[in-house]
């Protein structure tokens, strides 16, 4: 978690940090805070931890003392999701040494700070903060007591420090550099036109320069206004490797929505567009050479398992389905948090597909990592260009949504559910197990898909009308069968953690196996009903809601009549196969959720106890 930023030889130091950090604030946003290397050798630290406005806080504090004051110097910033030690302004980033002589900003987490910390205390430093990074600062005073440069005492930190970092460090005595240094946490580093830059991610730094590079693991780089240098754990000077993106900077931005959220569910139809441009023909034909596993070994797969996290996680339930009836080799979906402590068996000529929105899920990173230990093809299904998953498996499959802010995914589910059925498809086409006019129905229904989306989502209104009505309910229970489970556990998972309102999500035939006794007068059941041939057993399990008392809103199918009249509400969508239902089924349930959470005045782009990317256990 957390997001950091670095910037030198700025015409305004200040301006440019808290920029960047406007763009890191969906990575956490306990506090916020900068240090800068002031011209008289100093170091300025200014630091903010307000619940919902940090950010708000340290640019106030900033425009009365040093607006535009400082210029060209280095100048380093942090967003933070808290870990170790509460959200507090002393535990807010960056950390000083002891004399103040040097500031760091870390995302990760040092494993060994607390036996670091006791010895550094039993050695008379003396600790302000609660967190894991301060020993960082204070290794680094030591280092350098001790004689080494600046940038040798970081490459020292690399074999003291044990765990996660992107870490950035100035000090007083260099003030026009910033020296960084990463291990398995992100970090990239850029230079443009006599300014040196290094973020948490891409999105933070493409309106300032696409001169992008990746630091790799345990690489040190010191940057300077006109020039960077890599060196590795030893020393020794490396290439980093540069970065393409083309996401444009608006693209990042708001676009004249109130929010990150709404802006991005209504960039569904683009997103999906997006991600199956060039990946498919309506004659049923992929290409997915970008994949660079050859097509020789993907036809000897004879089993998936897909692992994941939230709504990843859902996406990967509905991509089973598409890879069984169309592949029509077996398909698991195991939750990453829970995979990655099992002992795990996979057989050999499993493909297992890591997905994850971020590509930086700690879970999900690990949980295929150790499918990879064990002589497996392993595939990322990911948003994030150059992201951790990106880099360790076999195999990327980009989905090509933009940069998602909102905390909540919306148009990267999307995005993955559509990317999965490509693979499916992909799958299909080399096992033969689909003819040329089944392959080529999929493919048309697929690339039908994003005008549906649009087609569904000028039915907001009538969805925001419907949730409206439910904005005071208390016990949501979202049910679905086959493929509109994971649409039930999406929608469920959109209410819980937008309008923190409680939302259980079952397969509706495991109701009556206990939950049925949780229903009564007052109860919410939210059914996925779009016509499949489970319709009817569905409707069966509705009427035993209604039996017990519960109200009933049902995703239906357009002018379906007969569930209409079945149910208290419907939330109406386009028909569509029941294969690419989840696309279409769980836009309602995202709007529903939303507009709960807006008449309980909630920051959807920003919910409470939450952060977009999960870098913890
Ligand atoms: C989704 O709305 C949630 N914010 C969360 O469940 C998320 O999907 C999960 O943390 C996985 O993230 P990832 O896709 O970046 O791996």
């Amino acid at each position: 978690m957390c997001g950091i930023i670095g910037i030198t030889g700025s015409d305004d130091t200040v301006a440019a940090l808290l920029d960047g950090l406007a763009l890191l604030e969906y990575r956490g946003y306990d506090s916020a805070g900068i240090a800068i290397v002031e011209p008289s050798n100093t170091i300025f630290r200014m630091r903010a931890a307000e619940q919902g406005g940090s950010l708000y806080h340290l640019a106030n504090g900033l425009s009365k003392e040093k607006a535009g004051s400082l210029n060209h110097t280095a100048g380093i910033g942090h967003t933070r999701w808290a870990t170790h030690g509460a959200p507090t302004v002393t535990n807010a980033h960056p950390h000083v040494d002891c004399t103040s002589a040097l500031a760091v900003v870390h995302n990760g987490i040092i494993e060994n700070h607390n036996r670091l910390a006791q010895e550094l205390k039993s050695r008379g430093h003396t600790f302000s903060s609660e967190t894991d990074t301060e020993v960082i600062a204070h290794l680094a005073e030591e280092q350098i007591a001790g004689g080494k440069s600046v940038k040798d005492a970081v490459i020292a930190l690399l074999t003291i420090l044990r765990g996660a970092f992107a870490l950035a460090l100035v000090h007083r005595d260099s003030p026009d550099t910033i020296y960084a240094a990463r291990r398995t946490s992100p970090l990239i580093i850029g230079s443009e036109s006599g300014v040196g830059l290094l973020a948490s991610d891409v999105a933070a730094m493409i309106d300032k320069t696409r001169n992008l590079f990746e630091l790799g693991d345990d690489q040190v780089a010191e940057i300077r206004p006109e020039e960077f240098k890599v060196y590795d754990h030893l020393g020794v000077e490396m290439q980093p490797k540069p970065i393409r993106v083309g996401w444009s900077t608006e693209a990042a931005r708001k676009g004249g929505f109130p929010d990150y959220m709404s802006k991005e569910i209504h960039e569904q139809p683009t997103a999906l567009s997006e991600t199956i441009l060039g990946r498919l023909e309506a004659s049923g034909a992929t290409y997915l050479e970008e994949l660079e596993i050859e097509d020789s070994r993907l036809a000897a797969i004879e089993r998936v398992l897909l692992v994941a996290c939230g709504s990843s996680y859902h996406a990967a339930l509905a991509g089973r389905h598409a890879i069984e009836a169309w592949a029509k080799i077996p398909a698991e979906v195991d939750i990453a948090s829970e995979m990655r402590y099992r002992a795990m068996q996979i057989p050999a000529n499993t493909l297992v597909v890591a997905i994850s929105q971020s590509g930086e899920t700690t879970d999900t990173y690990h949980a295929m990592r150790q499918a990879r230990s064990q002589g497996v093809i392993t595939l990322a299904v990911t948003n994030v260009v150059g992201s951790l998953m990106t880099r360790e498996a076999d195999g990327v499959l980009y989905t090509r949504a933009g940069p998602e802010i909102g905390v909540a995914s919306t148009k990267c589910h999307i995005a993955q559910l559509a990317l999965l059925q490509c693979l499916a498809l992909r799958l299909a086409d080399l096992k033969g197990t689909l003819s040329d006019a089944e392959k080529s129905a999929v493919a048309t229904e697929i690339l039908a898909l994003p005008a549906l989306v649009e087609q569904t989502l000028a039915s907001h209104e009538q969805f925001r009308k419907v949730a409206e009505r439910y904005a005071e309910s208390r016990d949501f229970y979202y049910l679905g069968r086959r493929l509109g489970f994971p649409v039930a556990l999406e929608g469920a998972l959109k209410l819980k953690e937008l309008a923190y309102v409680r939302a259980e999500a079952y397969p509706a035939g495991e109701m009556k196996h206990g939950p049925i006794s949780l229903i009564e007068p007052g109860s919410v059941v939210v059914v996925v009903a779009k016509r499949s041939s489970l319709w009817e057993k569905i409707m069966a399990n509705v009427e035993e809601m209604r039996a017990r008392g519960a109200t009933v809103i049902a995703v239906s199918d357009e002018g379906d009549e007969e569930t209409a009249s079945l149910v208290d509400d419907v939330l109406e969508t386009p028909p569509v196969t029941e294969v690419c239902s989840p696309v279409i089924g769980v836009l309602p349930l995202q709007v529903f959720a939303y507009t709960v959470a807006k008449a309980k005045g909630h920051d959807v782009d920003r919910p409470r106890n939450l952060a977009k990317v999960v870098t913890v256990e």
